[in-house]
């Protein structure tokens, strides 16, 4: 039976830290790291998503303001709301959350944030940064998968990671984080031909592919670790891209869904914007 990744518990613990960090911080400077998230339209699950995102920043102590936008809000509206939170200075970090109304061109809404306050490492810059691993922001899911990993101890170097999915949230910079870590990088995609026989290669599979139990013991190597970063609903219950009743015999270690990379994913936002506010001056 493989060992099972406890996001949740390695969660817990890092926010803790960072809980704690604030304290000094505020006893230091007298002032706390400040989160703006913007959540525009009803989309059932961003709406969740945000609500933990807001509970997490209290409970670390941050300052944090949601704005709640209606689904017919302009982009030029959503677009002023941004600049007036790049000058905000109680403001270190802002989050839009994805995805957006048709209406909206994502790319322009992400340009629109001070890369300094992109708190998500969705911006070219920040994307570039990542590129040329230079510091700057990293996006906050294949960041929890990456701490994960060193909580657990699991050698990445020369092994062969391979990556399921190739979307600028997860895939793409989950392929560079790895590579950066010394790992030999293959990612697959929908158009990728025998899918199976790749990850049946891999001592490290990340699934991101948005199908539930999609990927079973039969595409994972004896003794291979499996990273589910799958959130689908299936009726009402939510589950990964991974069948874990199939893949938890075969594995050494396997992340669970719910509480395996999700809480990961908030608690790295959390980090990135105390980050953010260490990094400036006023
Ligand atoms: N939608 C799904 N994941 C994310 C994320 O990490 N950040 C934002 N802003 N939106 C998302």
């Amino acid at each position: 039976m493989a060992i099972l990744m406890d996001g949740k518990a390695v969660a817990t613990k890092i926010q803790a830290k960072i809980a704690d960090r604030v304290k000094e911080h505020k006893k230091a400077f007298g002032r706390v790291p400040g989160i703006a998230v913007i959540l525009v339209g009803e989309d059932p699950a961003s709406a969740t998503y945000v609500s933990s995102k807001e509970k997490l920043a209290v409970e670390a102590g941050f300052y944090s303001k949601v704005y709640r936008l209606e689904a017919n809000t302009t982009e030029s509206h959503l677009l002023e709301l941004i600049d007036e939170l790049n000058g905000d200075t109680k403001i270190h970090g802002i989050l839009v959350q994805l995805p957006l109304p048709k209406h909206i061109d994502t790319m322009n809404v992400i340009m629109a944030i001070d890369p300094k306050k992109d708190v998500d490492g969705f911006h070219p810059v920040n994307i570039g940064l990542l590129n040329i691993g230079v510091k700057g922001f990293i996006p906050c899911t294949p960041y929890g998968v990456i701490k994960l990993l060193e909580e657990y101890e699991i050698d990445l170097v020369g092994k062969h990671a391979v990556v399921i999915g190739r979307s600028n949230i997860v895939g793409k910079p989950m392929a560079t984080l790895l590579l950066r870590k010394n790992a030999t990088v293959t990612t697959c995609h929908s158009n990728t031909k025998d899918l199976q026989a790749i990850c049946k290669q891999a001592d490290i599979v990340i699934a991101a592919i948005g199908k539930p139990k999609m990927i079973t013991a039969d595409f994972i190597k004896p003794g291979a670790v499996v990273i589910d970063v799958g959130m689908n609903r299936v009726d009402g219950k939510l589950c990964g891209d991974v069948d874990f009743d199939s893949v938890e015999k075969v594995a050494s270690h396997i992340t669970p869904v719910p509480k395996g990379v999700g809480p990961m994913t908030i608690t790295m936002l959390m980090y990135n914007t105390l980050q953010a506010s260490l990094n400036r001056l006023y």
